[in-house]
């Protein structure tokens, strides 16, 4: 069969087409390694120079204009098909899953607002922080007592005379110290951020959380006001329902110091520490004896815990998509 009667016969079939499976077959039949053009061509290396040279060209055109008509006509049959079988415009849709906030970052953001309405403004620490800072600055020197209550990280020093030891920090207060070395009252500031302890876990431990650090300096801060601060904050977040508890406590930083408790399926779980910022403070960072202050260190984990109705505080860093994808 001459090229030309290949061609039309390529064409008269494949005006017959009608469906995908026939053009398949079209396409072993007429453009495959098996085709006879294929053939064709493999018998162009028998033929002298001219001849092949001139052959080639015609049967590369042939070839050309043959694959151009197959898929155009593969795009119709295709755009057929869908029109008849797959568009259905009354089917429901496919749900597209979308990505979403951890519930960490839910609350802290919901905690920033709360306070940043209410004045605050906010400051970040860093989560290396150096003895001094997470420790002696605050009243708690090397062999306090109180040291216990913070099982420490500590970092390997780099070289032999670095002056103070490195750590992860215990908790969000080094950064008290930080603040007031560089701003003068009156101020309120809150510092959001991780704390690492290393201590066994449990339900209502893990050795990484955070903490919202609070700060509040001025010439008459009573420990009234963070009383009704913080009922009125927590009632912002909660609810009017919310039953809380202050009770007196230790931290060596202040003076009086407290912590304050939620009730929670009948059972008190503490939220923060908190109290009157100690003198001791005032006078390492060379502050003016006219001025007094409250802070407080709020647990993030439990506020949503309590928020959210969470049980076990590992949940948090588990990665668990059966618990992550509830928020
Ligand atoms: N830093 C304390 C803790 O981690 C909490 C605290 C903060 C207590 C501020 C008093 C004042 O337990």
């Amino acid at each position: 069969m001459n090229l030309e009667e290949l061609k039309n016969k390529a064409q008269e079939e494949l005006e017959l087409v009608d469906s995908l499976d026939s053009l398949e077959q079209w396409r072993i039949k007429f453009l495959s390694r098996k085709s006879e053009l294929s053939q064709f061509f493999d018998h162009l290396k028998d033929l002298p120079l001219e001849e092949k040279r001139v052959n080639g060209q015609k049967a590369n055109e042939v070839r050309q204009l043959l694959e151009q008509q197959y898929f155009k006509k593969k795009q119709k049959l295709e755009a057929e098909s869908i029109s008849q079988k797959e568009l259905d415009i009354t089917r429901p849709g496919v749900k597209v899953e979308r990505g979403h906030l951890h519930p960490l970052t839910l609350i802290t953001r919901e905690l920033v607002q709360t306070f940043e309405k209410l004045g605050f403004d906010i400051a970040l620490g860093s989560e290396i922080e150096t003895e001094y800072y997470n420790f002696d600055a605050l009243g708690i020197p090397e062999n306090h007592p109180a040291r216990d209550m913070w099982d420490t990280f500590w970092l390997k020093p780099k070289t032999k005379s670095q002056k103070s030891k490195l750590l992860l920090r215990t908790h969000t207060s080094p950064m008290q110290i930080h603040y007031m070395e560089t701003h003068q009252p009156p101020f309120r500031v809150i510092v959001p951020g991780r704390c690492f302890r290393f201590e066994a876990t449990d339900s209502h431990h893990d050795i990484q959380f955070h903490q919202l650090e609070g700060l509040v300096v001025g010439e008459d801060v009573s420990l009234a006001n963070f009383k009704q601060l913080m009922i009125d904050v927590l009632k912002e977040i909660f609810g009017n329902e919310i039953e809380v508890r202050f009770r007196p406590s230790y931290f060596p930083f202040v003076t009086p110091g407290l912590e304050i408790d939620i009730k929670f399926k009948n059972e008190w779980l503490e939220v923060m520490g908190a109290g009157m910022v100690h003198p001791d403070l005032f006078k390492n960072v060379k502050y003016h004896y006219q001025y007094q202050g409250f802070a407080f260190g709020l647990g993030v984990e439990r506020i949503a815990m309590l928020k959210y109705g969470i049980n076990d505080i590992r949940l948090f860093f588990s990665s668990d998509l059966r618990f992550l994808s509830q928020f």
